[in-house]
Parts: C-alpha cells; structure tokens; sequence
C-alpha cells in the first residue's frame, strides 16, 4: 500500500455509473482481457463488486464466418450481467455486422477496442491501431451506434506514440456520434506495458467530454484507487492485472466506495480455497483438457505473493490432470492450517 494514497483515502460513498440505459453499481469494471476473461471467470469474479464486465476482444471478421471458439467467447451466463461484449476490427460495415451479432446474444453493451497494441491485431490495422487514423475510428464508432439498440462505448489508449497523443480528439467524436461512454488505459500503444499509466491524462480527458469516463491503468490497491477516483473526476475504475487471484481487492474497493472500511484480504487457505473452486468450475464448464492448461496461468495468479509460492507453483506446472492439481492444493491448505494450529499453541 503506497503511503501518499492513505492520506484522506476514507471510505466515501461514491455515485453509480450509468451507460445510457445501464445501471453499473458499483461502479468498478473487471477490464477486458484475452484468454482471461472467458464467461466462468466473469461469473466468479462478478460477486465480489464488480458492477460491469467485459468479455475477451472479439474479432469482428471472425465473427463474419461464427466459428464455434469465436462464438464461446461472446457467450454468458447471464450471472454476470450487466455484460460489455467488445469487438475489434478496422472495416465499419464489418464491426456494425458484428455489434448485431453480439446484441442478439445478449450484450448489454457494445464495446468498440482501440487499445490493443499486439502486433497481430495492429498489422491489420485493428486495435489501437485505429488512432493513427481518427476519420475512420469515427466511421467505426458511427457504424456501431448505428448498428444497435445498446449503449456503445469505446476503450482506447493515448494514442500509437508520444507524438500522436490523439484521445481527446477521439473522444469528442465519440460523443459526437452517440458513443455512450469512453474508458481510457493512459499509456501509448508503443509502451505496451512500460512505465506508468498517466492518470493526469485522464483527468484530462475527464474535463475534455461530457460522457462518462472510465480511468484505467496499474490500480492495485483499493485506497489508492479511490484516490484516483476522486482527484481524476472520473465515473468509474476499471481494473484488470491486479484483480487476478486477487478478487478480494475488488471487494476492498466496493467497501470503500459504499463508505464502509474494507475487510482484511483473506488469509492464503481461504485464498486457495476459492481457487480451486475456480479451478473446479473451469473443469466442469470447458472440460477437462481445456481447462487444465488454462488453469496453469490462474493458479500463478492465485500463488502471487505467497510463502513458498515458487516451490508449489513448480509442482502444480508438472501435475497432469484436474486430480492431481487439486490434491496438491488440498494438501497445501491442510498443512497451512496445521501451520497455523501450531502457532496458536506455541
Ligand atoms: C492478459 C491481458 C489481456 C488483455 N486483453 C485485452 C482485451 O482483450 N481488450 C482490451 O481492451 N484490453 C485488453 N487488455 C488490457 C486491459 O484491459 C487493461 O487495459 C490493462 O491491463 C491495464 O489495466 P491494469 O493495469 O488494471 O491491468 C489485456 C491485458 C492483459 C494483461
């Protein structure tokens, strides 16, 4: 916990976002992130305060020919609604296509990505590849408002590089055309992940429209980001790297933001026992050979920050099957809670 945040950081209710027609309460949004935030997870990680969540980035020509991994991924439960599916792609007519598609499977929004700084997706021209040409960013936020009878909202980055910082430029022809909310990850596409997201850069574009403002970027600490909630002005937080295997933060945030003060992170059995729920869930609902490699990345999430993480997460890399990981974990939290037994006698 970073010592300038606790400084005026108290619990204070703050208001709920609304999205057009979308009640978002609170107002927390579990960011979108591929091969992560497939359906079990959102419905997992709704409950502990998310008030929106995302789907992985869709893309809209694979939408074009419904190949069967593309439609799982804008799939629901429905438990996790209020849902923002998002899409990619650089053809208007295609993205409006494919925002009908979404729609008609249940997306309560429709998010359009300008952000994503993959090269697989940039050398089509797609994701925050986009910025380097507004006119047709316009046409595809046009395209999609046009498409659908949802809100539609836009999640974008500064711009390709330092020298083409173009966001708020993006953002009021956003809200010129009828995008209902705009969320900003302040860092340049050419960063990828370096160095600090901006946040000055959000308060910016906070003053710069009237729509709502969604600020990410490297918020990993519930005071903290409050703090950022309240000096930026911005609507709401969208948070992604450090919710995974740490869903309790989210928790943390919504007490503060309902003015109450957060409860304690669990202790490491309580933790691992939600993560094998989660790794129960996967099994059940994607099958077992899907899951279990799925599931590796997870548990390293789960494991972060823990005594003798490195040793348990080489032996839960080299277990096999849904069993043997599970027993593993199983064993874990007993000789933790034995642990801790002895240490109340002692
Ligand atoms: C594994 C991973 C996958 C991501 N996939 C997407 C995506 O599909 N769409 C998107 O807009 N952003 C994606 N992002 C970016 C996040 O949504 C978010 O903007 C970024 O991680 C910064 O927020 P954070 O510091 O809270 O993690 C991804 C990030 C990660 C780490």
């Amino acid at each position: 916990m970073s010592e300038p945040f606790l400084v005026g950081a108290r619990p204070e209710r703050v208001e709920g976002l609304r999205i057009g027609s979308v009640e978002v309460w609170p107002p927390i949004v579990l960011a979108p992130m591929s091969g992560v935030t497939n359906r079990t997870m959102r419905a997992l990680y709704k409950p502990f305060g998310f008030g929106l969540t995302v789907t992985e980035f869709v893309s809209s020509n694979a939408l074009q020919y419904g190949a069967r991994r593309t439609m799982e991924m804008i799939d629901q439960h429905g438990v996790e609604r209020p849902v923002s599916t998002q899409l990619w792609g650089n053809d208007p007519a295609i993205m409006a296509m494919a925002a009908k598609v979404v729609r008609e499977c249940g997306a309560d929004i429709v998010d359009i990505n300008f952000g994503c700084p993959a090269p697989k997706v940039t050398k089509t021209e797609g994701g925050s590849a986009c910025l380097r040409d507004v006119d047709r960013c316009e046409a595809i936020m046009k395209a999609v408002v046009d498409a659908v009878d949802c809100p539609v909202t836009m999640k974008m980055r500064l711009g390709w590089n330092e020298n083409e910082l173009v966001f708020v430029e993006v953002a009021k022809r956003a809200q010129a055309v009828g995008v209902q909310a705009l969320t900003l990850h302040a860092r340049t596409a050419k960063q990828f992940y370096k160095g600090n997201a901006d946040w000055s850069k959000i308060a910016e574009l906070k003053r710069a429209v009237d729509i709502p403002v969604i600020g990410n970027g490297d918020l990993g600490d519930p005071y903290e980001a409050l703090q950022r909630m309240r000096e930026s002005g911005v609507d709401a937080l969208m948070l992604g790297r450090a919710t995974l295997g740490n869903p309790w933060l989210v928790s943390r945030l919504h007490a503060l933001m309902e003015g109450r003060e957060p409860e304690a992170t669990p202790p490491a059995p309580e933790r691992l026992r939600f993560a094998m729920h989660h790794y129960r869930t996967m099994v059940e609902e994607w099958g077992e050979p899907r899951a279990v490699p799925q599931m590796r990345k997870h548990l390293g999430y789960y494991l972060k920050g823990f005594a003798g993480a490195s040793a348990l997460r080489e032996r839960l890399m080299r277990t096999e099957t849904a069993a043997e990981t599970l027993a593993v974990l199983a064993e874990t939290i007993d000789q933790l809670e034995a642990h801790t037994r002895e240490l109340a006698v002692a």
